[in-house]
């Protein structure tokens, strides 16, 4: 199994690079922000508090999930709008601080993975540091805030004001939550993406993979 890992904050580029990378290698794609998005609608749809960690992992765990290219289904349902939406987004960093969710969630990522025999690149924020350890190559995604609430605020449409306040809120709590807090691996490659288009990020990647998929030994 060969995993390239892409962590980093909200708005580095990670979604974008991440496809382009696996659609340029030929390799699959794990969106894991998928999964935590999908649970969290579930939780909305079904009224429950998101700060109620037993009754959010009673429900989670029930949960079917399944996630086909850029598809991400929920119970069989296609929800990949619906995960986006801005109450979905609000509630996202306080259903994914839940030490039971994200056991639940690891494990049905590992199960992708090696349910998909070839290589392939997983998006997330703590795939070096705990879903993939051991991954071949560990890459950390990041941008200056001005520039990252920017990029958010062009894909949804919002205002950059709130978009920043949004993106600084969740960084708060992604990084400071108790489980997996989002942090770059030990031995992840930083790539600062703040001036350079994601074509840019993606070669410097590439460079990094040999073409047959062998990682390069990274010089430092
Ligand atoms: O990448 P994204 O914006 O779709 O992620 C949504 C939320 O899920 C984000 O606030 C952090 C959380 N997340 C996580 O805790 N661990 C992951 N591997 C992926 C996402």
């Amino acid at each position: 199994m060969k995993v390239v890992a892409v962590d980093g904050p909200g708005g580095a580029g990670k979604s974008s690079v991440s496809r382009a990378l696996a659609a340029r290698l030929g390799w699959s794609h794990l969106d894991t922000g998928a999964f935590y998005r999908a649970a969290t609608l579930a939780v909305l749809r079904a009224g429950i508090d998101p700060d109620d960690a037993s009754a959010v992992a009673a429900l989670v765990a029930g949960l079917k999930f399944r996630q086909e290219r850029a598809s991400m289904f929920l119970d069989g349902e296609d929800v990949s709008e619906e995960i986006r939406t801005r109450e979905v987004t609000a509630a996202v960093s306080i259903v994914s601080a839940h030490r039971e969710v994200r056991r639940t969630l690891v494990r049905h990522q590992r199960q992708w993975v090696a349910a998909h025999p070839g290589p392939v690149v997983v998006e997330g924020r703590d795939i070096g540091s705990v879903v993939f350890p051991d991954a071949d190559l560990k890459i950390w995604l990041m941008a200056s805030s001005a520039e990252r609430a920017r990029r958010r605020a062009a894909e949804t449409g919002e205002p950059v004001s709130a978009v920043a306040a949004d993106l600084a809120r969740r960084d708060e709590a992604d990084s400071n939550r108790d489980a997996s807090p989002q942090k770059p691996a030990a031995d992840a490659i930083w790539v600062d993406t703040t001036n350079l288009a994601i074509d840019s990020v993606v070669e410097r990647i590439l460079a990094m993979i040999e073409p047959s998929g062998e990682v390069l030994p990274h010089p430092g």
